[in-house]
């Protein structure tokens, strides 16, 4: 595996790369890997020549009062991770490449970003567009892979690329979790032992909203109540429980086809997000 930190390297390696006809997979990441991580390596490695993988944590897409100091670092380990997994390039760029003096090509999120996580972190989806389109800009892959348990970042990205139309292809790839159905998360490491036991009612409570659609249940106020009380004696502070729209994000009034049913919720003071994508 070869770690590349700048902009000229990643040119140079990847334009030999392209001008033989090969595919490029890319797998954005702010590093602290993961299972979750590594099963999107897994699926661009299928489905390319070479595969690229990016880690670069992000400070644009902190708030202010958000965890970007204390955001989990571990290249050592990531790197060991990555190579064993057959990872073809690593690109670690430095801040000044990513965001140069003077840097102003900030891009908006569009009206996805209203939704769900939109409201509860401003400015969060601006910082991840931004940095998305630039790694594109970098990278050019064929095709990049997102994760749905980031479900609107995976959307607002695919909605970017349409608009710009931007010569890349997204994937998004379904969900890892722990045995107790926690969905991996890089945050899952501040929390305590205890938190950890009482995050398991996130995924118990989607399972069981999930439970009631099938069995027949559409009224929206009884499958969010049904999550909070699961939620309740569990989590520190819900962030909000929505059953949305797949492809708008916007909260519905009534289940039809498909409906995400997604939270955000505060365990300790780590927050976490799941959903589930129903389909009837
Ligand atoms: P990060 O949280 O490191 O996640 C990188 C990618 O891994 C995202 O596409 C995310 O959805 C995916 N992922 C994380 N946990 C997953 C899980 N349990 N199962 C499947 N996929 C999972 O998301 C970001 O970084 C950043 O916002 C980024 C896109 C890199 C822009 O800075």
């Amino acid at each position: 595996m070869k770690i590349i930190r700048s902009i000229k390297k990643l040119d140079q390696a990847l334009l030999v790369l392209r001008q033989k006809g090969k595919r490029i997979g890319f797998v954005p990441t702010m590093g602290c890997l993961h299972e979750g991580h590594l099963s999107l390596v897994r699926y661009a490695q299928r489905e390319n020549d070479v595969v690229v993988v990016s880690i670069f944590v992000n400070l644009t897409q902190f708030g202010p009062r958000e965890d970007f100091k204390r955001y989990p670092r571990d290249l050592k380990q990531d790197q060991k991770f990555l190579k064993k997994a057959g990872v073809d390039y690593l690109f670690v760029p430095l801040r000044t490449s990513i965001y140069p003096k003077n840097f102003k090509n900030f891009i908006e999120p569009g009206p996805l970003a209203r939704h769900l996580c939109g409201p509860k972190r401003p400015g969060h989806f601006r910082g991840v567009a931004t940095v998305v389109h630039r790694l594109f800009k970098l990278v050019k892959p064929n095709v990049a892979y997102f994760g749905e348990k980031d479900y609107q970042q995976a959307r607002i990205i695919a909605e970017l690329v349409r608009r710009l139309r931007l010569p890349v292809k997204i994937r998004t790839c379904p969900i890892v979790r722990e045995k107790d159905g926690l969905a991996m998360s890089s945050r899952n490491q501040y929390l305590s032992k205890k938190e950890r036991i009482c995050a398991r009612a996130i995924y118990q409570s989607l399972k069981q909203a999930k439970k009631l659609i099938h069995s027949g249940e559409r009224n929206i106020l009884r499958i969010k109540r049904a999550i909070r009380e699961i939620l309740a004696s569990c989590v520190d502070k819900i962030d909000y429980i929505e059953v949305a729209n797949p492809k708008t994000c916007a909260p519905v009034k009534t289940i039809r086809n498909t409906a995400l049913i997604a939270i955000a919720c505060y365990v300790g003071s780590t927050r976490l997000i799941d959903n589930f994508l129903v389909k009837l």
